[in-house]
């Protein structure tokens, strides 16, 4: 071969000149990519050199101090706070769920969430969010509910601090009323960093012990890894254990949406029984990173970092972007970096998978609703437990379903054709559940279950018995008496930078 080469350089010497030209690009390129990574280092190592303030080694939750030290990082990641963008379906703006799903209120009758349910916002908004929604009621001493303290776990840094202070069972026990003082700096750079070398750390206890009880040491996860599981602290399912409200993660025996429900089945967990059917009931809270691992971007070793904290170039500087939000407000940074495709195509991508998903989605609500109101009808016509049981059992793991996969709001498109797979059971199991109930209504001789009108929030919510106006009247009132004082005296002790 070498030979066929010289003869063909000797006949043509163009060709020889051609191939020198080709290993000298690629010198420079070499060169370039030394460089860069060298400079990147150097970029790194002067910033945490130039340190404007030693923050200390213990938990600092306050990110206005770390902002001294790294500006870019703290300036980003303060526009979570930001209102400004809507994709299709999704966004950073507050979005009234219920009103626009009031099947919703009906699913979750004798549940917290049948009060008040939002699309989430920026992190920004963790804790003001926490604060408002009716589900955290209006306790007024540290012994007054409904909460425990654990409701607070995902919202802010000032949470590992306390449990450092506390223990972590004492602070799960505790009653959220309690630490409303506490507790008042959303999710910010100490849930993520190691403040003396800025690593990624993980500060929730629940992961890591989630960790442990699969055998798996967490400190053992790669840098890409970490992109990952920093997140993974509060975006999985998760469930409140005992009377301790030990804040778990139900993995130990997988996590799909079926390990996880034979988890719960096995130890005969509910969250509570539904006021209209009775049936015992699953909450799947938002288990993002569980139907996340199980997509093509996480199967090809990406991590959410990659699409929701895209690297940023600033004269020279490459930083990561901390306003964690849709990927889509900024196509170019995030899909574009590995894909060589319009912005209108990747967003029609998204959007595509999600529309798909929400025809499923809305087919679910409507029929689960009715199998709601169905076993309402069959009890209140004289049913018998041991008749109701099988389609109980169906609701449980319909809704269970349902809610898997639509409670984490990117699931559609993370992992679509799980999603869609869940979503398939859910019907059918939504379907079953009213042929068992069918016959149950049938021995009691009824022909015809009437529907209610619940074709707004309000009418849903006054079908279900909720007297919205005394809920929002008490909280309203709360909000402007004890929130301030809370604050106040966060202030006066210092957990609060002053200016804010
Ligand atoms: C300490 C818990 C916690 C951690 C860690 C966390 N999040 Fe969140 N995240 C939340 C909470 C709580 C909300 C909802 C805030 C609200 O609506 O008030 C949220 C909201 C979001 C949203 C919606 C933002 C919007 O504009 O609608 C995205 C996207 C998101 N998180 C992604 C991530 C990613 C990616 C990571 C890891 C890099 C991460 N989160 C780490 C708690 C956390
Ligand atoms: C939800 C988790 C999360 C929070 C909150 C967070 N970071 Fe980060 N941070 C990350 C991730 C992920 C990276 C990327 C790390 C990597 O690529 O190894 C990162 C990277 C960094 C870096 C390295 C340089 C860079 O930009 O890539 C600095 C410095 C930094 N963050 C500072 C901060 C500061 C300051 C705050 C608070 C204002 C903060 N971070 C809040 C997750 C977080
Ligand atoms: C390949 C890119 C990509 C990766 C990786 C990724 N996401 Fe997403 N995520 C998206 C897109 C796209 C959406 C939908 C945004 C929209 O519709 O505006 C989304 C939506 C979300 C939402 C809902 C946001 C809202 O406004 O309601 C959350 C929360 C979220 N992702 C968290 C995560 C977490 C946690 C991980 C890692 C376990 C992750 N994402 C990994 C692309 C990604
Ligand atoms: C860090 C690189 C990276 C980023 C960022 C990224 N992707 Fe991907 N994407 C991949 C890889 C790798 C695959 C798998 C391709 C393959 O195996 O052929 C993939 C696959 C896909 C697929 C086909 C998946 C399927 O359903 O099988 C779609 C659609 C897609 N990406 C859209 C997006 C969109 C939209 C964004 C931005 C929100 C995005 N990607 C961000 C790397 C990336």
């Amino acid at each position: 071969m070498f030979k066929k080469l010289s003869e063909a350089i000797k006949r043509k010497p163009i060709i020889g000149w051609a191939i020198f030209g080709v290993v000298m690009v690629c010198v420079f390129l070499l060169g370039l990519l030394a460089a860069s990574i060298t400079e990147r280092r150097a970029e790194i190592a002067s910033i945490y050199n130039n340190k404007v303030r030693d923050i200390g080694e213990g938990i600092e939750p306050r990110s206005e101090l770390w902002g001294e030290n790294y500006p870019r990082e703290y300036n980003t990641w303060k526009k979570t706070a930001d209102m400004d963008f809507k994709s299709k379906h999704l966004g950073n703006v507050e979005e009234d769920v219920l009103e626009t799903r009031p099947e919703m209120v009906v699913l979750w009758a004798g549940y917290a969430f049948a009060m008040d349910y939002k699309a989430p916002r920026g992190h920004m908004h963790a804790l003001e969010d926490n604060r408002n929604t009716l589900r955290t009621g209006c306790p007024e001493t540290d012994t007054d509910g409904p909460q425990p303290a654990t409701c607070w776990t995902c919202k802010s840094p000032d949470v590992p601090r306390m449990m450092n202070e506390l223990g972590i069972e004492e602070f799960y026990k505790t009653k959220w009323g309690a630490l409303g003082d506490q507790i008042v700096n959303p999710v910010g750079c100490a849930t993520c960093h190691d403040p003396q070398t800025m690593n990624l750390t993980i500060t929730q206890p629940a992961l890591v012990e989630a960790f442990q009880r699969q055998g798996k040491d967490i400190t053992q996860a790669t840098p890409q890894e970490m992109r990952l599981l920093v997140c993974a602290q509060c975006h999985v399912e998760y469930y409140f254990k005992g009377d301790g409200k030990y804040l778990t993660f139900p993995w130990d025996g997988g996590s799909t949406v079926e390990d996880m429900e034979k988890y719960y089945d096995e130890i005969e967990f509910s969250d509570w029984t539904h006021k209209l059917s009775r049936a015992p009931m699953l909450k799947a809270q938002h288990p993002d990173y569980e139907i996340f691992m199980m997509g093509t971007h996480a199967q090809r070793g990406l991590s959410c970092a990659d699409c929701h904290m895209p690297y940023i170039a600033e004269g020279g500087i490459k930083y990561s972007n901390h306003q964690i939000m849709s990927p889509l407000k900024n196509v170019a940074n995030t899909c574009q970096v590995c894909h060589r495709d319009s912005e209108e195509n990747l967003k029609n991508y998204v959007y595509e998978r999600q529309d798909k998903a929400l025809e499923i989605r809305d087919r679910i609500e409507k029929e689960l609703a009715k199998a709601h109101i169905m076993a309402k009808t069959a009890w209140d016509n004289g049913a018998t437990e041991q008749e109701m049981t099988a389609s109980l059992k169906l609701i449980r793991q319909a809704q269970w379903r349902w809610d898997f996969s639509v409670a984490s709001h990117g699931a559609s498109f993370h992992a679509p054709i799980e999603t869609q797979r869940i979503m398939a059971h859910s019907l059918d199991k939504s379907l079953l559940a009213q042929l068992e109930l069918q016959k149950v209504l049938f021995a009691h001789g009824v022909k015809d279950v009437p529907m209610p009108d619940i074709s707004s929030k309000a009418k849903a919510q006054e079908y279900i018995g909720l007297d919205m106006k005394t809920l929002q009247e008490n909280k309203d009132k709360w909000i402007k008496t004890v929130v301030p004082q809370w604050l106040k005296k966060a202030k006066e002790n210092g957990r609060i930078v002053a200016s804010l």
